[in-house]
């Protein structure tokens, strides 16, 4: 297993490329299901979670061509061979789940493992199913699998999510575009990565409105056409990197950067003394003089504080002036960066869903254990700003959600390396 090896850095400088949306390409991806023609993702991100989607997709009958050097992915799922999606795939990545909305309405029946929990949470997947309940499917959960049937097809129906989840809005949208008649979806999730699918699935032609606020209305069609389709920024990513130079000092430009997609994020940095300025290609991120100034930080789904930078936040906060109280209301099990941060020097209180940070002048490098994607990233930003040498281990986590983070960090002047495990 590869570690990454960080030694305390001074200012940063110089810009950072940010790439398409995980969390928007892993969705974009199984929609190659709804239709017979080629589906084209420009701009898709360079990651192993890509990889396992397409093998999934792969598995079930798909073609899936990556090309120049993984940016373009070529899909076509002109013929299935299969509804079955097998447990040793879908427990390397639980988005693997989001086959079944798509697989139901083109075929009319799946068998889709269910995907478990993973270190931040149980992450039930039961908004999932009733959601395609209500759009007439009958399950069945039998052998660790979810078994759906919808023999006469979806037909259109009222889902009211009794809170906002993204994989169940994403599942339920891509289902209801072949649905009979008009599906509305209630307390949907606003996400960027849910505006971005809706977009690709208006390009195969479904009749979708309202995308980005809590009411998403489908209009279903017989069938969809191929489109091609560019995967809009990475969110997270971007507001990971915009926090280098926030723990660093200096100046750091995120091409492709917008505010509009990290906007609740800003507000808090900008609170924390960091300032951000939109530019024609990125946003610039600078550290004004002095310390960073300790803020609350309550998670909530978009537009809210997202779950996916608390971690990263957290980081920077473990340096600041003053106290910071961190809630996270998303996951029930997301700081386990917690214990880590404290192996280097920091002081943080956790009780359930709060963790209290009483900012320390500064941290010390020491070996610590990445246990989950954001919070793996999150040990890698409080090293760039310990004193000594970090190393990160198990960064499989890592390279899940970040393409070429050793790249993009040493080339802004990170003193960052990779070390291949055994
Ligand atoms: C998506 O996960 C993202 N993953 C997550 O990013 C992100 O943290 C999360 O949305 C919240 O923004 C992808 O898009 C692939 P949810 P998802 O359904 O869809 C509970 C990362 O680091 N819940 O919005 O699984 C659930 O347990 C990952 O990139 C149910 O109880 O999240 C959680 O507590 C981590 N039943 C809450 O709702 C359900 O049927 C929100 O989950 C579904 C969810």
């Amino acid at each position: 297993m590869d570690s990454i090896i960080v030694r305390g850095n001074g200012a940063l400088s110089g810009q950072i490329p940010i790439a398409g949306a995980k969390n928007a390409c892993l969705t974009l991806m199984p929609a190659t299901l709804l239709s017979d023609e080629p589906l084209t993702l420009t701009n898709a991100p360079r990651l192993s979670d890509i990889r396992t989607m397409s093998e999934l997709l792969r598995s079930l009958g798909a073609e899936v061509a990556s090309m120049q050097d993984g940016q373009v992915l070529a899909l076509s799922s002109h013929r299935l061979s299969g509804t079955r999606a097998e447990y040793d795939i879908v427990r390397k990545m639980r988005a693997s789940i989001l086959v079944l909305g798509p697989l139901l309405a083109r075929e009319g029946h799946a068998e889709v493992s269910l995907p478990g929990g993973c270190a931040i949470g149980a992450r039930p997947v039961d908004l999932h199913l009733r959601a395609l309940e209500a759009m007439g499917a009958e399950m069945e959960l039998k052998d660790g699998y979810v078994h759906a049937k919808a023999p006469g097809g979806l037909k259109g129906g009222i889902v009211e999510f009794p809170f906002v989840s993204v994989g169940a809005t994403e599942n339920a949208l891509m289902a209801a575009t072949l649905a009979r008649g008009t599906t509305v979806l209630k307390n949907a999730a606003r996400e960027p990565e849910i505006v971005d699918l809706a977009q690709c699935l208006r390009r195969m032609g479904a009749q979708i409105e309202g995308e980005g606020t809590s009411e998403i209305t489908i209009q279903g069609v017989d069938r969809l056409g191929g489109a091609t389709h560019p995967v809009v920024t990475d969110r997270i990513e971007l507001g990971t990197y915009m926090l280098a130079p926030a723990i660093c000092g200096g100046e750091v430009e995120c091409l492709g950067g917008r505010i509009d997609l990290v906007g609740a994020f800003c507000e808090k940095l900008d609170a924390a003394g960091i300032s951000v300025e939109q530019t024609n290609s990125g946003l610039k991120v600078s550290r004004k003089n002095g310390r960073v100034r300790a803020v609350d930080v309550t998670t909530e789904p978009f537009p809210g504080f997202p779950t996916d930078l608390q971690a990263q936040m957290m980081a920077l906060l473990c340096t600041a002036e003053g106290t910071s109280v961190l809630e996270e209301k998303i996951f029930e099990n997301r700081f386990m960066h917690a214990p880590e941060l404290m192996r280097m020097g920091a002081s943080i209180d956790v009780h359930g869903g709060t963790a209290t940070v009483t900012g320390v002048e500064r941290l010390k490098g020491a070996p610590v254990m990445a246990t989950d994607l954001r919070a793996s990233v999150s040990l890698i930003l409080a090293g760039l700003a310990a004193e000594g040498e970090t190393i990160v281990n198990r960064v499989y986590h890592l390279d899940r959600g970040y393409e070429r983070v050793e790249e993009k960090l040493g080339n802004v002047g990170a003193h960052i390396e990779r070390i291949s495990g055994q």
